[in-house]
């Protein structure tokens, strides 16, 4: 498994933590940086990731900001994408199996380190249930292929 991990100056720390963690077990991990704590933008790095897991480099994407909340919604803009911002290891459980979460983000500043890497652990290793949930994540699907936005619709 190929693991794209990315993060801006908040999630920097955290990020090397569990991309070192993720590399003692052995899992291949594309570390996108950023690769200090100078300061920087998240929307960059959560570009870098999600190219990654759309274009097939990486298998899944995981994005380290101050909150994981700027990495979800950037992420999320990129078609294809379904990234799940994660505190707990419910949350990282279900938006794996009923969302087919292709990136998981992480806040540094709200969730401690111990926690995080439970979360990923939890996270990569939890299948996607399909069936009635693969109708709904299809239906997200079709919602990015919407060719006139809903705020256009005049009924
Ligand atoms: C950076 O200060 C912070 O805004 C960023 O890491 C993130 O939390 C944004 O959502």
């Amino acid at each position: 498994m190929k693991i794209a991990i990315g993060a801006d100056h908040a999630g920097f720390e955290l990020k090397q933590k569990i991309r070192d963690h993720l590399q003692s077990r052995g899992v291949d991990v594309l570390d996108k940086g950023t690769d200090s704590p100078e300061s920087c933008d998240y929307p960059d790095y959560a570009l870098k990731v999600t190219e990654d897991v759309v274009g097939g480099w990486a298998d899944l994407g995981i994005l380290v900001c101050g909150t994981g909340i700027g990495m979800s919604m950037a992420a999320n803009k990129v078609p294809g994408i379904r990234a799940a911002r994660a505190v707990s290891e419910i949350d990282a459980q279900l938006s794996r199996e009923h969302n087919d979460a292709n990136v998981l983000t992480l806040g540094a500043r709200v969730t401690g380190s111990d926690l995080a890497i439970n979360i990923v652990d939890v996270w990569l290793k939890t299948p996607f249930l399909g069936g009635r949930h693969a109708r709904r994540v299809g239906k997200m699907s079709d919602i990015e292929k919407l060719e006139t936005a809903p705020a256009n619709r005049t009924s």
